[in-house]
């Protein structure tokens, strides 16, 4: 209830409308079929990072300001989260960074194109760990084949969560989809919101950096 009293409140302020509507893609008014147009979107075509799961976009606008030259889309479900997201991104005046209010599950499986996305950052997603939730939960072997499907060849996923039967789910589902570890650092594990506030809980944290290879799963290729 709290988000969504925020949220409205932050709507209600023109000023943060206004800076929000800025950096939002994919609204439609029900007149067209939604699709994914990172050309129009951005006005360039650049190295495209994915954040699912973007939060309050504490990670995903640091990163976007770092690099100036890549291209950032932070993906949101909850209207109210989305808002909030498209708020703080559209006052941080970045050009390099859009908000897109999207179930990732669709947009990973379905409507990215193929080979379009140099990086995608999931911190702390959800672990629905109750059976009757399962069905919420992000990581399934078709969202692993869509993040193959729609990164380049030697794209990344960096994963983090603070729950470690979840994580090695998430990373068992990672390497059974055709990727391989590396071991170098994931970017957002301190940076995200979530990442922060655990880690100054003193909470244990795992993370994963996973890369697709040319052999990477592509049950695209054979349908
Ligand atoms: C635990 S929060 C972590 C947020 C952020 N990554 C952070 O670390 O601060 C998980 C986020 O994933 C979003 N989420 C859950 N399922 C989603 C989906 N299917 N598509 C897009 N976002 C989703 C939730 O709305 C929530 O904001």
């Amino acid at each position: 209830m709290g988000r969504m009293r925020k949220a409205s409140r932050l709507w209600n302020d023109a000023e943060s409308r206004r800076a929000a509507t800025r950096v939002t893609v994919g609204e439609t008014d029900g007149s067209e079929a939604f699709t994914v147009r990172l050309r129009g979107w951005f006005g360039r075509r650049a190295p495209l990072e994915v954040e699912i799961g973007a939060g309050k976009g504490s990670f995903i606008i640091e990163r976007a300001r770092a690099f100036p030259e890549r291209d950032f889309l932070a993906v949101e479900m909850p209207l109210p989260v989305a808002k909030t997201l498209a708020v703080r991104v559209g006052r941080s005046g970045l050009p390099n960074i859009r908000v897109l209010r999207a179930d990732a599950r669709s947009l990973v499986a379905f409507l990215m194109p193929d080979l379009a996305v140099s990086a995608y950052h999931v911190y702390y997603p959800d672990p629905w760990p109750k059976a009757r939730h399962a069905k919420h939960r992000l990581f399934s072997p078709s969202f692993v084949a869509g993040l193959a499907r729609t990164l380049i060849v030697g794209g990344m996923v960096y994963v983090a969560s603070d729950v470690k039967t979840w994580a090695e789910e998430m990373f068992g589902a990672m390497l059974q989809g055709g990727f391989i570890t590396e071991a170098e650092p994931v970017p957002g594990v301190l940076g995200a919101g979530f990442g922060r506030k655990y880690a100054a809980q003193g909470r244990a944290l795992f993370a994963g950096a996973f890369r697709k290879t040319s052999t990477a799963s592509q049950p695209w290729a054979d349908a």
